[in-house]
């Protein structure tokens, strides 16, 4: 009896050295299967949730890889962008950049059902990045990519953050480049992932004065279709109502697919820093490939979509796991 207990005393001892050498190896990185013992249903619950909004709501897909994107791009992937205003401390979400950012209904409604089921174990953080995967799936019958989860969320959302991390529309290839190098991204992926306005709209803000007097000789940005141009004023007239938006790839915006390049190479990309994108040799290239071959896009875009969803992820005991994704815990 005696000799029984020790021994199960030594296992137990063994078996907690070696969870505890399993949770070292994974600090600092993301799994697959990272909820697969503690929240085995969480990936069942987001997709449900998901499925279930998206036939009311077509262009969620859009809404949620644009709040990944934002998300990853300030402060790492750690839900920060889902993060209220506290006190005087105004968030991310508020800043300019935030035009139209939604769908935080649907991440609050999921982290309700999964707190329900496995409180305080799955980050919103990992949320988000499900979400956006399944929305983006939804007209697909199988997900497009795989999600790696064990992120944790962060404590500290500043709006001013956004400033010089979030690229602007009206950026050059080198303040692009620039910008996703920094997020250890590479011009492959900034062609890839900016892909993703194969779906979703734009305010007229965001490009209306490519429209008029862009050069100060009453014209339009030569670096768009003039044809396409004039299409454009008569949808956003000037001066513009800051509640237009158009469809980014005109008649497909709910398509995701690699339809986006055909548009960029006609020059009826919306943005500038869409135009961008064919005034570099290299990133040129790659817009041409990516336009030919519709195959190659998905395959690409689950890859750097991979690298976009780990950028400076909180691993391990960083951060926390928030019980509300609007507020850190108390
Ligand atoms: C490369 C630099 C990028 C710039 C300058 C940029 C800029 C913008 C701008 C200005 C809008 C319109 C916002 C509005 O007026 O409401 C927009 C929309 C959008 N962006 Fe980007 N973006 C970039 C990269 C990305 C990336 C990497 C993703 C995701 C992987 C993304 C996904 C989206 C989506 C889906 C929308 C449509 C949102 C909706 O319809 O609600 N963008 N982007
Ligand atoms: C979606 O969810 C709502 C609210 O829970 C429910 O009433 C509705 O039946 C669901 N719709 C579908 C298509 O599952
Ligand atoms: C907000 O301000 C109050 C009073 O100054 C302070 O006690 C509290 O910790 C602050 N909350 C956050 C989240 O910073
Ligand atoms: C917020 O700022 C206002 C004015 O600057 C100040 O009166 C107020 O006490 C501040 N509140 C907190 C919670 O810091
Ligand atoms: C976006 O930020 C501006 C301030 O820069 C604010 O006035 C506006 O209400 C915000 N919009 C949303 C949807 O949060
Ligand atoms: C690109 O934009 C940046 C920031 O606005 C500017 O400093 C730089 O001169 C521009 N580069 C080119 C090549 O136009
Ligand atoms: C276009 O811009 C130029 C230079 O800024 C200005 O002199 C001119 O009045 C503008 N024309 C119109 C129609 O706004």
């Amino acid at each position: 009896m005696k000799m029984r207990a020790g021994y199960c005393i030594f296992i137990l001892l063994v078996s907690l050295t070696l969870l505890g050498i399993v949770d070292v190896c994974n600090a600092g990185k993301l799994s697959y299967k990272f909820y697969k013992r503690t929240c085995p249903r969480a990936e069942q619950i987001v997709k449900e949730i998901i499925q279930n909004r998206t036939q009311s709501n077509p262009s969620l897909g859009a809404r949620l890889i644009r709040m990944q994107f934002h998300d990853c791009f300030v402060r790492g992937c750690d839900a920060s962008v889902l993060l209220d205003t506290v006190n005087n401390s105004t968030a991310e979400k508020e800043a300019i950049p935030n035009s139209s950012l939604s769908g935080f209904d649907v991440i609050d409604d999921i982290k309700t059902a999964i707190e329900r089921v496995c409180p305080k174990v799955v980050s919103c953080a990992d949320i988000l990045a499900l979400a956006a995967r399944d929305a983006v799936s939804a007209p697909f019958s199988k997900p497009l990519w795989d999600v790696q989860l064990g992120r944790r969320d962060g404590m500290v959302s500043l709006a001013t953050e956004t400033n010089g991390n979030l690229p602007s529309p009206f950026a050059n290839f080198t303040s692009l480049i620039q910008l996703f190098n920094r997020k250890g991204l590479d011009v492959n992926d900034l062609v890839v992932l900016s892909g993703a306005h194969t779906i979703g709209v734009a305010h007229c803000a965001t490009f209306s004065s490519r429209l008029y007097n862009f050069t100060g000789k009453g014209d339009a940005d030569p670096s768009l279709d003039p044809t396409y141009a004039e299409a454009l004023r008569k949808q956003c007239p000037n001066p513009g109502s800051p509640t237009i938006t158009v469809e980014m790839d005109p008649t497909s915006s709910l398509s995701f697919d690699n339809h986006y390049y055909d548009i960029l190479l006609q020059k009826k990309g919306l943005f500038g820093s869409e135009a961008a994108l064919l005034t570099n040799r290299n990133s040129r290239k790659i817009v041409t490939r990516l336009q030919r071959s519709r195959s190659s896009f998905f395959p690409a875009f689950a890859k750097s979509v991979k690298k976009m969803g780990a950028i400076e992820v909180l691993t391990g005991n960083a951060g926390e796991v928030r019980q509300n994704c609007r507020v850190v815990n108390p």
